[in-house]
Protein backbone atom coordinates (compact mmCIF):
# COMPACT_ATOMS: atom_id res chain seq x y z
CA UNK A 1 0.00 0.00 0.00
CA UNK A 2 1.24 3.71 -0.88
CA UNK A 3 -0.30 5.72 1.71
CA UNK A 4 -0.02 8.35 -1.03
CA UNK A 5 -3.08 10.75 -1.21
CA UNK A 6 -4.42 13.82 -1.34
CA UNK A 7 -7.77 13.97 1.19
CA UNK A 8 -9.93 17.57 0.33
CA UNK A 9 -13.48 18.04 0.74
CA UNK A 10 -15.05 21.26 1.14
CA UNK A 11 -18.61 20.55 1.79
CA UNK A 12 -20.38 21.81 4.82
CA UNK A 13 -23.11 19.60 5.63
CA UNK A 14 -25.99 20.58 7.59
CA UNK A 15 -27.41 17.67 9.46
CA UNK A 16 -30.73 17.09 11.24
CA UNK A 17 -34.37 17.74 11.75
CA UNK A 18 -33.64 21.64 11.75
CA UNK A 19 -30.84 21.19 8.95
CA UNK A 20 -33.21 23.84 6.94
CA UNK A 21 -32.81 26.66 9.08
CA UNK A 22 -29.21 27.11 7.90
CA UNK A 23 -30.50 28.06 4.37
CA UNK A 24 -30.93 31.67 4.99
CA UNK A 25 -27.53 32.58 6.37
CA UNK A 26 -25.72 30.45 3.82
CA UNK A 27 -27.76 32.48 0.89
CA UNK A 28 -26.61 35.69 1.90
CA UNK A 29 -22.79 34.35 0.17
CA UNK A 30 -24.36 34.32 -3.15
CA UNK A 31 -26.16 36.64 -5.65
CA UNK A 32 -29.47 37.05 -6.28
CA UNK A 33 -29.95 35.21 -9.14
CA UNK A 34 -30.92 31.35 -8.13
CA UNK A 35 -31.47 28.25 -10.48
CA UNK A 36 -33.57 25.88 -8.11
CA UNK A 37 -33.97 22.63 -9.77
CA UNK A 38 -35.87 19.46 -8.70
CA UNK A 39 -37.24 16.14 -9.90
CA UNK A 40 -40.88 15.10 -10.87
CA UNK A 41 -42.44 16.41 -7.78
CA UNK A 42 -42.13 14.48 -4.89
CA UNK A 43 -40.61 17.89 -3.11
CA UNK A 44 -44.17 19.69 -3.91
CA UNK A 45 -45.65 16.73 -2.14
CA UNK A 46 -43.73 16.64 0.62
CA UNK A 47 -44.14 20.45 1.39
CA UNK A 48 -40.39 21.15 0.83
CA UNK A 49 -40.97 23.04 -2.51
CA UNK A 50 -43.01 25.67 -0.38
CA UNK A 51 -40.65 25.78 2.40
CA UNK A 52 -37.20 26.68 0.31
CA UNK A 53 -39.10 29.04 -1.88
CA UNK A 54 -40.44 30.94 1.35
CA UNK A 55 -36.95 31.02 2.58
CA UNK A 56 -35.20 32.05 -1.02
CA UNK A 57 -38.19 34.99 -1.28
CA UNK A 58 -37.61 35.83 2.51
CA UNK A 59 -33.96 36.68 0.78
CA UNK A 60 -35.16 38.86 -1.63
CA UNK A 61 -33.96 36.20 -4.50
CA UNK A 62 -35.10 35.87 -7.87
CA UNK A 63 -35.95 32.42 -8.64
CA UNK A 64 -36.08 30.68 -11.78
CA UNK A 65 -36.51 26.93 -12.09
CA UNK A 66 -35.32 23.69 -13.67
CA UNK A 67 -37.80 20.96 -12.70
CA UNK A 68 -38.70 17.52 -14.28
CA UNK A 69 -35.27 16.39 -13.73
CA UNK A 70 -35.68 12.65 -14.33
CA UNK A 71 -33.90 9.82 -12.78
CA UNK A 72 -30.90 8.65 -14.83
CA UNK A 73 -30.79 12.36 -15.88
CA UNK A 74 -30.65 13.39 -19.24
CA UNK A 75 -28.36 15.26 -21.50
CA UNK A 76 -31.25 17.25 -23.09
CA UNK A 77 -32.20 18.59 -19.67
CA UNK A 78 -28.55 19.50 -18.66
CA UNK A 79 -28.56 21.42 -21.53
CA UNK A 80 -31.42 23.33 -20.90
CA UNK A 81 -30.20 23.94 -17.43
CA UNK A 82 -26.87 25.86 -19.02
CA UNK A 83 -28.65 27.63 -21.50
CA UNK A 84 -31.03 29.30 -17.89
CA UNK A 85 -28.13 29.88 -16.56
CA UNK A 86 -26.46 32.05 -19.25
CA UNK A 87 -29.90 33.73 -19.99
CA UNK A 88 -30.46 34.66 -15.99
CA UNK A 89 -26.77 35.32 -14.91
CA UNK A 90 -27.58 32.35 -12.42
CA UNK A 91 -25.21 33.00 -9.15
CA UNK A 92 -26.27 29.44 -7.26
CA UNK A 93 -28.13 26.82 -8.71
CA UNK A 94 -29.37 25.09 -5.83
CA UNK A 95 -30.53 21.24 -6.27
CA UNK A 96 -33.48 19.72 -4.03
CA UNK A 97 -33.24 15.76 -4.63
CA UNK A 98 -31.80 12.94 -4.82
CA UNK A 99 -28.62 11.76 -6.76
CA UNK A 100 -30.11 12.79 -10.36
CA UNK A 101 -31.33 16.19 -9.73
CA UNK A 102 -27.89 17.07 -7.96
CA UNK A 103 -25.87 15.37 -10.39
CA UNK A 104 -27.64 17.11 -13.51
CA UNK A 105 -27.12 20.41 -11.57
CA UNK A 106 -22.87 19.61 -11.83
CA UNK A 107 -23.31 19.48 -15.09
CA UNK A 108 -25.08 22.46 -15.51
CA UNK A 109 -22.73 23.96 -13.78
CA UNK A 110 -19.37 23.36 -15.72
CA UNK A 111 -21.39 23.00 -18.88
CA UNK A 112 -23.28 26.60 -19.06
CA UNK A 113 -20.01 28.29 -20.31
CA UNK A 114 -18.50 25.57 -21.78
CA UNK A 115 -17.24 26.46 -25.29
CA UNK A 116 -17.15 22.87 -26.47
CA UNK A 117 -19.69 20.46 -26.59
CA UNK A 118 -19.81 19.45 -23.10
CA UNK A 119 -20.92 15.62 -23.70
CA UNK A 120 -17.99 14.60 -25.39
CA UNK A 121 -15.49 17.29 -23.85
CA UNK A 122 -16.67 16.61 -19.97
CA UNK A 123 -18.10 12.82 -19.74
CA UNK A 124 -16.12 10.89 -22.72
CA UNK A 125 -13.12 12.65 -22.90
CA UNK A 126 -12.72 14.01 -19.58
CA UNK A 127 -11.33 16.82 -19.97
CA UNK A 128 -10.42 18.83 -17.17
CA UNK A 129 -12.53 22.28 -16.74
CA UNK A 130 -11.27 25.07 -18.44
CA UNK A 131 -14.49 27.33 -18.19
CA UNK A 132 -16.15 29.34 -15.95
CA UNK A 133 -18.09 27.13 -13.34
CA UNK A 134 -21.35 27.99 -11.06
CA UNK A 135 -21.66 27.50 -7.50
CA UNK A 136 -24.12 24.23 -6.76
CA UNK A 137 -25.88 23.54 -3.17
CA UNK A 138 -28.24 20.78 -2.54
CA UNK A 139 -30.94 19.74 -0.18
CA UNK A 140 -31.14 16.18 -0.26
CA UNK A 141 -34.20 13.90 -0.19
CA UNK A 142 -33.14 10.74 -1.18
CA UNK A 143 -30.15 8.70 -0.23
CA UNK A 144 -27.57 6.68 -1.75
CA UNK A 145 -25.10 8.56 -4.24
CA UNK A 146 -22.98 10.47 -2.26
CA UNK A 147 -23.41 13.25 -4.83
CA UNK A 148 -23.95 15.57 -1.79
CA UNK A 149 -21.00 15.69 -1.02
CA UNK A 150 -19.02 14.44 -3.94
CA UNK A 151 -17.69 15.65 -7.09
CA UNK A 152 -19.48 12.77 -8.91
CA UNK A 153 -21.94 13.72 -12.11
CA UNK A 154 -23.58 10.63 -14.29
CA UNK A 155 -25.24 11.92 -17.30
CA UNK A 156 -27.33 9.54 -19.76
CA UNK A 157 -26.87 10.61 -23.37
CA UNK A 158 -29.94 8.77 -25.18
CA UNK A 159 -29.03 9.35 -28.84
CA UNK A 160 -25.56 7.44 -28.04
CA UNK A 161 -27.00 4.68 -25.61
CA UNK A 162 -24.57 5.74 -22.70
CA UNK A 163 -24.62 6.39 -19.59
CA UNK A 164 -21.15 7.74 -18.18
CA UNK A 165 -19.65 9.15 -14.67
CA UNK A 166 -17.47 11.78 -14.23
CA UNK A 167 -15.59 12.86 -10.96
CA UNK A 168 -15.20 16.70 -11.07
CA UNK A 169 -12.73 18.36 -8.38
CA UNK A 170 -13.26 20.10 -5.35
CA UNK A 171 -14.62 23.14 -7.48
CA UNK A 172 -17.85 21.48 -8.29
CA UNK A 173 -18.73 19.69 -5.06
CA UNK A 174 -22.16 21.14 -3.16
CA UNK A 175 -20.38 24.08 -1.44
CA UNK A 176 -23.16 22.86 1.33
CA UNK A 177 -25.60 20.46 1.43
CA UNK A 178 -28.61 20.34 3.89
CA UNK A 179 -29.27 16.34 5.47
CA UNK A 180 -33.15 16.38 6.80
CA UNK A 181 -33.69 12.51 7.43
CA UNK A 182 -37.41 13.38 7.22
CA UNK A 183 -36.99 14.18 4.13
CA UNK A 184 -36.15 10.48 3.18
CA UNK A 185 -39.99 9.25 4.84
CA UNK A 186 -41.65 9.64 1.87
CA UNK A 187 -39.05 7.83 -0.47
CA UNK A 188 -41.02 4.84 -2.10
CA UNK A 189 -40.23 1.67 -0.45
CA UNK A 190 -38.38 0.46 -3.55
CA UNK A 191 -36.19 3.59 -4.52
CA UNK A 192 -35.77 3.44 -0.58
CA UNK A 193 -34.02 -0.18 -1.49
CA UNK A 194 -32.13 0.54 -4.16
CA UNK A 195 -30.40 3.46 -2.64
CA UNK A 196 -29.33 1.65 0.11
CA UNK A 197 -28.12 -1.45 -2.02
CA UNK A 198 -26.34 1.47 -4.18
CA UNK A 199 -24.40 2.67 -0.71
CA UNK A 200 -23.91 -1.28 -0.19
CA UNK A 201 -21.84 -0.98 -3.39
CA UNK A 202 -19.65 2.25 -2.95
CA UNK A 203 -18.64 0.34 -0.10
CA UNK A 204 -17.58 -3.17 -1.45
CA UNK A 205 -15.88 -1.70 -4.85
CA UNK A 206 -13.52 0.56 -3.01
CA UNK A 207 -13.00 -2.48 -0.31
CA UNK A 208 -12.42 -5.35 -3.08
CA UNK A 209 -8.91 -3.72 -4.25
CA UNK A 210 -5.61 -3.76 -2.10
CA UNK A 211 -4.80 -6.66 0.17
CA UNK A 212 -2.78 -4.75 2.98
CA UNK A 213 -3.57 -3.59 6.31
CA UNK A 214 -5.36 -0.56 5.60
CA UNK A 215 -7.35 1.71 7.80
CA UNK A 216 -9.91 2.40 4.83
CA UNK A 217 -11.13 -1.27 4.70
CA UNK A 218 -11.31 -1.03 8.64
CA UNK A 219 -14.01 1.80 7.74
CA UNK A 220 -15.32 0.25 5.18
CA UNK A 221 -16.12 -3.11 7.02
CA UNK A 222 -17.96 -0.98 9.70
CA UNK A 223 -19.69 0.86 7.49
CA UNK A 224 -21.37 -2.10 5.85
CA UNK A 225 -22.02 -3.52 9.41
CA UNK A 226 -23.40 -0.21 10.46
CA UNK A 227 -25.69 -0.23 7.33
CA UNK A 228 -27.27 -3.92 7.06
CA UNK A 229 -28.07 -3.70 10.71
CA UNK A 230 -29.78 0.16 9.76
CA UNK A 231 -31.12 -1.63 6.71
CA UNK A 232 -33.60 -4.05 8.48
CA UNK A 233 -34.80 -1.33 10.97
CA UNK A 234 -35.74 0.74 8.25
CA UNK A 235 -37.16 -1.64 6.33
CA UNK A 236 -39.33 -3.06 9.18
CA UNK A 237 -40.22 0.49 9.88
CA UNK A 238 -39.37 3.25 7.39
CA UNK A 239 -40.33 6.18 9.92
CA UNK A 240 -37.24 4.64 12.13
CA UNK A 241 -35.62 8.22 12.49
CA UNK A 242 -32.78 6.55 13.90
CA UNK A 243 -32.18 4.18 11.19
CA UNK A 244 -32.86 6.41 8.18
CA UNK A 245 -30.47 8.78 10.09
CA UNK A 246 -27.36 6.19 10.00
CA UNK A 247 -28.14 5.67 6.67
CA UNK A 248 -28.23 8.53 5.18
CA UNK A 249 -25.09 9.32 7.02
CA UNK A 250 -23.36 6.46 5.99
CA UNK A 251 -24.24 7.04 2.52
CA UNK A 252 -22.58 10.17 2.64
CA UNK A 253 -18.91 8.87 4.72
CA UNK A 254 -19.62 5.84 1.72
CA UNK A 255 -18.82 8.29 -1.27
CA UNK A 256 -17.20 11.42 0.29
CA UNK A 257 -13.58 10.08 -0.77
CA UNK A 258 -12.77 9.53 2.66
CA UNK A 259 -12.69 5.68 2.52
CA UNK A 260 -11.44 5.52 -0.87
CA UNK A 261 -8.00 7.21 0.88
CA UNK A 262 -4.98 4.59 -0.40
CA UNK A 263 -7.62 2.30 -2.14
CA UNK A 264 -7.26 1.29 -5.56
CA UNK A 265 -10.74 0.74 -6.36
CA UNK A 266 -13.05 -1.64 -8.63
CA UNK A 267 -16.17 0.30 -9.46
CA UNK A 268 -16.29 -2.66 -12.71
CA UNK A 269 -19.92 -2.99 -11.31
CA UNK A 270 -20.86 0.33 -11.79
CA UNK A 271 -19.36 0.52 -14.97
CA UNK A 272 -21.97 -2.22 -16.34
CA UNK A 273 -24.97 -1.24 -14.53
CA UNK A 274 -24.43 2.19 -15.98
CA UNK A 275 -24.60 0.62 -19.20
CA UNK A 276 -27.70 -1.55 -17.83
CA UNK A 277 -29.50 1.66 -16.85
CA UNK A 278 -28.35 3.59 -20.63
CA UNK A 279 -30.73 0.45 -22.28
CA UNK A 280 -33.73 0.18 -19.63
CA UNK A 281 -33.77 3.41 -17.51
CA UNK A 282 -33.43 1.05 -14.62
CA UNK A 283 -33.39 2.16 -10.88
CA UNK A 284 -29.20 2.39 -10.36
CA UNK A 285 -28.95 0.11 -6.94
CA UNK A 286 -31.49 -2.32 -8.27
CA UNK A 287 -29.43 -2.63 -10.85
CA UNK A 288 -26.15 -2.91 -8.83
CA UNK A 289 -27.91 -5.43 -6.58
CA UNK A 290 -28.74 -7.66 -9.77
CA UNK A 291 -25.21 -7.75 -10.95
CA UNK A 292 -23.19 -8.01 -7.84
CA UNK A 293 -22.95 -11.63 -6.66
CA UNK A 294 -22.26 -12.74 -10.00
CA UNK A 295 -19.59 -10.19 -10.69
CA UNK A 296 -18.01 -11.55 -7.47
CA UNK A 297 -18.23 -14.97 -8.12
CA UNK A 298 -16.25 -13.84 -11.59
CA UNK A 299 -13.38 -12.07 -9.20
CA UNK A 300 -12.80 -13.52 -5.68
CA UNK A 301 -10.48 -16.29 -7.07
CA UNK A 302 -8.32 -12.84 -7.75
CA UNK A 303 -8.64 -11.47 -4.15
CA UNK A 304 -9.02 -14.57 -2.08
CA UNK A 305 -7.69 -13.24 1.29
CA UNK A 306 -10.00 -10.11 1.17
CA UNK A 307 -13.22 -11.86 0.76
CA UNK A 308 -12.42 -14.41 3.05
CA UNK A 309 -12.11 -11.34 5.44
CA UNK A 310 -15.80 -10.10 3.90
CA UNK A 311 -17.45 -12.73 4.82
CA UNK A 312 -15.54 -12.95 8.59
CA UNK A 313 -15.99 -9.35 9.29
CA UNK A 314 -19.01 -8.80 7.50
CA UNK A 315 -21.20 -11.28 7.96
CA UNK A 316 -19.39 -13.35 10.72
CA UNK A 317 -18.76 -16.52 8.64
CA UNK A 318 -17.23 -19.43 10.93
CA UNK A 319 -13.87 -20.79 9.17
CA UNK A 320 -14.09 -24.03 10.82
CA UNK A 321 -12.63 -27.20 8.93
CA UNK A 322 -13.53 -24.53 5.94
CA UNK A 323 -11.11 -23.67 2.91
CA UNK A 324 -10.28 -19.78 2.43
CA UNK A 325 -12.36 -20.40 -0.73
CA UNK A 326 -15.17 -21.66 0.99
CA UNK A 327 -15.32 -19.39 3.49
CA UNK A 328 -15.24 -16.65 0.91
CA UNK A 329 -17.53 -18.49 -1.23
CA UNK A 330 -20.09 -18.50 2.00
CA UNK A 331 -19.96 -14.90 2.37
CA UNK A 332 -20.98 -14.40 -0.96
CA UNK A 333 -23.92 -16.47 0.06
CA UNK A 334 -24.64 -14.65 2.36
CA UNK A 335 -24.39 -11.33 0.64
CA UNK A 336 -27.27 -12.74 -2.27
CA UNK A 337 -29.45 -13.54 0.93
CA UNK A 338 -29.74 -9.99 2.03
CA UNK A 339 -30.34 -8.79 -1.48
CA UNK A 340 -32.99 -11.65 -1.25
CA UNK A 341 -34.64 -11.13 2.10
CA UNK A 342 -33.84 -7.27 2.18
CA UNK A 343 -36.48 -7.66 -1.50
CA UNK A 344 -33.98 -6.15 -3.64
CA UNK A 345 -33.60 -7.62 -7.20
CA UNK A 346 -31.78 -10.37 -8.21
CA UNK A 347 -32.16 -10.62 -11.44
CA UNK A 348 -31.64 -7.95 -14.51
CA UNK A 349 -34.69 -9.50 -15.99
CA UNK A 350 -36.66 -7.87 -13.64
CA UNK A 351 -35.24 -4.59 -14.53
CA UNK A 352 -36.62 -4.60 -18.12
CA UNK A 353 -33.27 -6.20 -19.66
CA UNK A 354 -34.06 -9.18 -22.72
CA UNK A 355 -31.87 -11.88 -23.34
CA UNK A 356 -31.08 -10.30 -26.74
CA UNK A 357 -29.96 -7.47 -25.08
CA UNK A 358 -27.26 -8.81 -23.13
CA UNK A 359 -24.52 -9.10 -25.71
CA UNK A 360 -24.88 -5.57 -26.41
CA UNK A 361 -24.88 -3.98 -22.96
CA UNK A 362 -21.82 -5.85 -22.61
CA UNK A 363 -19.73 -5.00 -25.44
CA UNK A 364 -21.04 -1.12 -24.95
CA UNK A 365 -19.14 -1.43 -21.49
CA UNK A 366 -15.68 0.22 -20.54
CA UNK A 367 -13.79 -2.42 -18.78
CA UNK A 368 -11.58 -1.86 -15.22
CA UNK A 369 -11.78 -4.00 -12.35
CA UNK A 370 -8.98 -4.08 -9.91
CA UNK A 371 -8.56 -7.87 -8.32
CA UNK A 372 -9.07 -9.18 -12.31
CA UNK A 373 -8.91 -7.10 -15.33
CA UNK A 374 -12.52 -8.03 -16.79
CA UNK A 375 -13.34 -9.17 -20.63
CA UNK A 376 -16.65 -7.91 -22.59
CA UNK A 377 -16.86 -12.15 -22.42
CA UNK A 378 -16.51 -12.28 -18.49
CA UNK A 379 -19.93 -9.35 -18.86
CA UNK A 380 -21.53 -11.61 -20.98
CA UNK A 381 -21.50 -13.92 -18.43
CA UNK A 382 -22.52 -12.18 -15.62
CA UNK A 383 -25.33 -10.54 -16.96
CA UNK A 384 -26.61 -14.46 -18.26
CA UNK A 385 -25.73 -15.63 -14.83
CA UNK A 386 -28.11 -12.87 -13.35
CA UNK A 387 -30.69 -12.60 -16.44
CA UNK A 388 -31.46 -16.41 -15.37
CA UNK A 389 -30.85 -15.98 -11.66
CA UNK A 390 -28.49 -19.02 -11.45
CA UNK A 391 -25.63 -18.21 -9.65
O1 LIG B 1 -38.33 13.14 -9.36
P1 LIG B 1 -38.98 13.08 -8.03
O2 LIG B 1 -40.44 13.34 -8.07
O3 LIG B 1 -38.27 13.92 -7.01
O4 LIG B 1 -38.89 11.54 -7.55
C1 LIG B 1 -37.66 10.89 -7.27
C2 LIG B 1 -37.27 9.85 -8.32
O5 LIG B 1 -38.39 9.37 -9.00
C3 LIG B 1 -37.85 10.03 -6.05
N1 LIG B 1 -37.64 10.76 -4.80
C4 LIG B 1 -36.53 11.43 -4.41
N2 LIG B 1 -36.72 11.94 -3.18
C5 LIG B 1 -37.97 11.60 -2.81
C6 LIG B 1 -38.56 10.85 -3.84
N3 LIG B 1 -39.82 10.36 -3.76
C7 LIG B 1 -40.51 10.62 -2.65
N4 LIG B 1 -39.98 11.30 -1.60
C8 LIG B 1 -38.74 11.80 -1.65
N5 LIG B 1 -38.24 12.44 -0.58
O6 LIG B 1 -36.88 9.01 -6.16
C9 LIG B 1 -36.69 8.71 -7.52
C10 LIG B 1 -35.22 8.47 -7.78
O7 LIG B 1 -34.48 9.64 -7.57
P2 LIG B 1 -32.98 9.71 -8.09
O8 LIG B 1 -32.44 11.06 -7.77
O9 LIG B 1 -32.91 9.27 -9.52
O10 LIG B 1 -32.26 8.58 -7.24
P3 LIG B 1 -30.78 8.44 -6.76
O11 LIG B 1 -30.50 9.35 -5.63
O12 LIG B 1 -30.57 7.00 -6.56
O13 LIG B 1 -29.88 8.94 -7.99
C11 LIG B 1 -29.54 8.05 -9.04
C12 LIG B 1 -28.61 8.71 -10.03
O14 LIG B 1 -27.34 9.07 -9.44
C13 LIG B 1 -26.27 8.45 -10.19
C14 LIG B 1 -26.94 7.22 -10.72
O15 LIG B 1 -26.22 6.63 -11.79
C15 LIG B 1 -28.29 7.74 -11.15
O16 LIG B 1 -28.21 8.40 -12.39
N6 LIG B 1 -25.09 8.25 -9.34
C16 LIG B 1 -24.38 9.33 -8.93
C17 LIG B 1 -23.22 9.22 -8.21
C18 LIG B 1 -22.42 10.38 -7.75
N7 LIG B 1 -22.86 11.60 -7.98
O17 LIG B 1 -21.36 10.21 -7.17
C19 LIG B 1 -22.64 7.92 -7.87
C20 LIG B 1 -23.64 6.84 -7.94
O18 LIG B 1 -22.93 5.63 -8.01
C21 LIG B 1 -24.59 6.92 -9.09
O19 LIG B 1 -24.00 6.40 -10.27
ZN1 LIG C 1 -23.79 4.16 -7.23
Amino acid sequence: MKFDFTFYNPTKIYFGRDALQNLEQELSRYGDNILLVYGGGSIKRIGLYDQVVDILHKCHKNIFELSGVMPNPLYTKMMEGADLVRKHSIDLILAVGGGSVIDLAKGVSVSAYSKEEPFEKYWLSQKPIDNRIVPVASILTMVGTGSEMNGGSVITHSDKKLKVGRVFPAEVYPKFSILNPEYTFSVPLYQMKSGIFDILSHLMEQYFSGDDDNVSDDLIESLIRSLIKNTKKAIANPLDYEARSNIMWISTLALNTLVGCSKEQDWEVHGIEHQISAFTDCAHGMGLAAISVPYYQCIYKDGLAKFKRFAIEVFGVGTQNLTDEEVAIKGLEALKQFIAESGMVLSIKDLGVKESMIHDIAYSCRLGGAYKKITHEDIVDILTKSYFNNY
